[in-house]
């Protein structure tokens, strides 16, 4: 087993850590780091549940090597808020349409919204809806979500 050196920014701190070759980046988070709000679904790129921004751009770390990660900033839905009062404002959004059931998904949803919020020029609704549409939920909660991205585009106009 040969054990290769990554360093990464994580939500604005430094890591470092030995990796396996083959160890993800949702695995080298969750269980090296501590770092468990990347949840762990179908760790085959379908659910959507593990997305992260690498260098701002959501990704799927269950498809991602850790070793991947070396250099970049890596963001997660722990690094968007300060805490329960100082939500970031789409969790603010998804609280006020209560859009989440069991919150498992919530995370994965999250990530790739603020990313394509972040995004210029920014997506319309119906880009938005397309760009979740990768995104599933067991609990079937996306209406929730779909009154999220349109008050997002709302504050737009
Ligand atoms: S756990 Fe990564 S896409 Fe489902
Ligand atoms: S809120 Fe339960 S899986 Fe989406």
């Amino acid at each position: 087993m040969s054990l290769h050196f990554v360093e990464f920014e994580l939500n604005g701190c430094q890591i470092d850590g030995m990796v396996e070759a083959r160890r993800t980046l949702l695995d080298f988070l969750r269980c090296d780091v501590g770092c468990t709000g990347p949840h762990a679904g179908c760790e085959h790129g379908v659910c959507g549940a593990c997305t992260v921004l690498v260098e701002g751009q959501a990704v799927r770390s269950c498809l991602m090597l850790a070793v991947q990660a070396n250099g970049k900033t890596v963001e997660t839905v722990e690094g968007l808020s300060g805490g329960p009062k100082e939500l970031h404002p789409i969790q603010q959004l998804f609280r006020e349409e209560f859009a989440l059931q069991c919150g498992f998904c919530t995370p994965g949803f999250l990530m790739t919204l603020v990313a394509l919020d972040r995004s210029e020029p920014r997506p319309n609704a119906a880009e938005m809806r397309e760009a979740l549409s990768g995104h599933l939920c067991r609990c079937t909660g996306y209406q929730g979500v779909l009154r999220v991205i349109d008050r997002l585009t709302e504050d737009r106009k």
